[in-house]
């Protein structure tokens, strides 16, 4: 028994060492593979002894069970915020501050440190008896939420450290760049994903299931020991750090003087694209420990340090050109076409301009000098044009009529600011709408993914949706084609799109991307209308008689059935053999409480959210809205600091936090 005791304990240290190698070193000493089969090795031998399993060990990470609510930590001491300094001039005037509050002379200097600003959100950890005990989020700044299960999941937070006294270490919880891109990649709705990766990482981390913070790769750098009396220097604090496995952020510097410091302001300004982690701004902290009592704080911050937040990116440069390209709704997006200029650490050649209401309404004319404008990682933006630059021959911009791409007339409904193609065959429109037919909420192809479209597009293999349906038989043109799809890949494929012909009516409706048609409506026409040539038969007073369904959208549907390739298309898909009649609901359990309600969803899930959708709405025949309002029966929530939550707390609608589609 002892010896087995003995090897759990062998493999825990093995495994921490190399975990300590990988993600604060940088600097892995095995491969994955026998990362892997170590971690194996000791997960079963735990699960045979789980009475030797110890808090610390590796296997803790992987997540515990979820909570239903994440509890409340009250701060020992309460968590601050910074002051801010926009200018050289406001930095300078926190150094006098400091130097009058301490008594020093004006020439006189004062040591600083000085730290990259790390945008994510602040984090306290308490380490009792050498282990992790709590950590918890900065909330109100007194008091904020328990997330220890989660942060065990954070590999460089250490679990244990060699330190037997209680200490509390505060530092940052942060995304990558990348990883914040990957996430909102991996999302599949628009506005369900992170405006930012600060946003990204604080969802992440306030998750009731760990396991869930395990997939999305959050890192934590520490800057701060509150109340402790064993060190001098903020700069000492960095090197207790590190020496007892926190990761620190590698740019912190000691500098002699406030003009020592401006040089380190420069340095991350002009370096802070490069940095991995995002960054919002320096931290200049005085570095002298004692001085801290002596400085005080506000309510809110202390004087003892200040935030130099970096300036807005504008930039200025000429508009050359205005493009527009075409949504696979048909939407038409201008893009203004600019001389190249450098902003934010790139070059930036081209900027979104909406729409023609936004070129008109800002007057912003080919030609003109334009302020641009980027935060964080949203794509550059064209603010509007430098009247006092703007050159005598300038001309008034004029919105295109038809379509870029297809020459057909664009249309553009009363009461809208944007135009669309209404072609249904328009060439752009065709890529991006075989992309949204093949998409899991729609006739869930699966393994026709975004770039194999486009291959196949571009080699004249796929030209319309109909065409998925012919794919089988041009097997070996594919297959000798440079496509990078083997004969398994094929067949696979193959298989989905059969697969697909089975799919539910009201997806095919959906798939056909009808402008305002989306999956909910979708369900509510198969409710009317059984098959698709009742459908397509349907006039404007029926279509405007179905509950849920608006003129605008009744409207919409008319016209796309109107059109002759797409009234072509429906005939081909009835020929494939793509069900295009409503199943009778044999399957929907009209005795459960969910039958027929309008659910919401918040958060992550184990499952896709398509997925959890299909499954309800085959069990319960219900419905699914984006937004939570009065007509929402139930939220499903995994998220509780989400708007969704809030509002369904405020509208007292029922919450559902197991997995009812398991
Ligand atoms: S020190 C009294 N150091 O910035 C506050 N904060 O705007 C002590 N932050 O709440 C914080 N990087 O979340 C400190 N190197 C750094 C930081 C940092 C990012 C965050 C922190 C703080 C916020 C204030």
């Amino acid at each position: 028994m002892t010896d087995i005791k003995e090897k759990i304990k062998q493999l825990s240290k093995l495994l921490t060492t190399w975990e300590y190698e990988y993600y604060v070193n940088n600097k892995p000493t095995v491969s994955d593979e026998e990362y892997d089969i170590t971690l194996r090795q000791l997960i079963d031998l735990e699960k045979k002894y789980p009475q030797f399993v110890t808090t610390d060990s590796p296997t803790q990470r992987v997540g515990g069970q979820a909570s239903k609510q994440l509890a409340k930590h009250t701060h020992i001491t309460k968590m601050m915020s910074l002051a801010n300094a926009f200018s050289q001039e406001e930095l300078r005037k926190f150094d006098t501050d400091v130097k009058k509050q301490l008594g020093k002379d004006t020439k006189e200097d004062i040591e600083y440190c000085v730290e990259p600003k790390i945008d994510g959100l602040s984090l306290s950890l308490i380490y009792k008896n050498g282990h992790l005990s709590i950590a918890a989020t900065r909330g109100d700044g007194q008091t904020g939420e328990n997330v220890t299960a989660n942060v065990k999941t954070i590999k460089s937070v250490p679990l244990s450290i060699d330190v037997k006294d209680e200490i509390e270490i505060r530092g940052e919880v942060f995304l990558t760049k990348d990883d914040f891109k990957k996430i909102n990649n991996s999302i599949l709705d628009e506005e369900d994903r992170f405006a930012n990766p600060r946003n990204a990482a604080s969802g992440s981390l306030r998750q009731l299931d760990p396991k869930i913070t395990a997939k999305r790769h959050l890192t934590m750098y520490c800057y701060q020991i509150p109340n402790h009396k064993d060190f001098k220097t903020q700069f000492d604090v960095i090197k207790f750090l590190k020496t007892n496995h926190f990761v620190t952020a590698k740019d912190i510097f000691l500098c002699r003087n406030i003009n020592e410091v401006w040089k380190k302001i420069e340095y991350f300004s002009n370096n802070k694209n490069n940095f991995v982690f995002p960054i919002d701004g320096v931290v200049i902290k005085v570095n002298n420990l004692a001085d801290y009592d002596k400085l005080g704080r506000t309510s809110k911050f202390p004087h003892w340090a200040i935030a130099y937040k970096f300036p807005p990116n504008f930039a200025k440069t000429t508009l050359l050109g205005i493009d527009a390209t075409v949504g696979r709704t048909g939407r038409i997006n201008y893009v203004a076409k600019l001389e190249p200029v450098l902003l934010d650490g790139s070059t930036i050649a081209s900027a979104t301009l909406h729409n023609a209401d936004y070129i008109l309404a800002k007057d912003i004319r080919i030609g003109d000098t334009v302020e641009i404008f980027k935060a964080g990682e949203i794509i550059p933006k064209v603010v509007g044009p430098i009247l006092s630059l703007r050159k005598k021959d300038s001309v008034p911009f004029k919105p295109i009529e038809v379509c870029p791409i297809c020459g057909s007339k664009l249309e553009k409904q009363e009461n809208e600011i944007d135009q669309y193609c209404v072609n249904a065959s328009c060439k752009a429109k065709l890529v991006r709408g075989i992309v949204h037919f093949a998409s899991r909420e729609c006739m869930n192809i699966e393994g026709l993914s975004d770039k194999i479209i486009e291959k196949f597009y571009v080699n004249n293999i796929v030209c319309s949706i109909a065409d998925l349906y012919t794919l089988k038989d041009k097997k070996q043109e594919i297959l000798s084609l440079d496509l990078h799809i083997k004969e398994k890949m094929f067949t696979k494929l193959i298989n989905a799109i059969e697969k697909s012909k089975k799919e539910d009516l009201d997806h095919l409706i959906f798939a056909l991307g009808i402008r305002h048609v989306g999956s909910i409506t979708a369900k509510a026409i198969v409710k009317e209308f059984k098959n698709i040539d009742a459908l397509m038969d349907a006039s404007l007073q029926q279509l405007q008689n179905i509950h849920d369904i608006g003129d605008v959208v009744a409207q919409s549907i008319i016209n796309f059935f109107k059109i002759d390739s797409n009234k072509q298309l429906i005939g081909k898909l009835k020929k494939f053999g793509v069900n295009c009649s409503a199943k009778e609901n044999k399957t929907a359990d009209t005795n459960s409480p969910y039958y027929q309600k309008v659910f919401c969803i918040t958060g992550s899930f184990a499952l896709p959210r398509e997925e959890i959708k299909r499954i309800l709405s085959r069990k319960y025949d219900c419905k699914f809205t984006n937004s939570v309002t009065k007509q929402t029966n139930y939220l499903i929530a995994n998220d509780f600091s989400s708007s969704k939550f809030k509002k369904a707390k405020e509208l007292n609608i029922p919450i559902i936090t197991n997995s009812i589609w398991d």
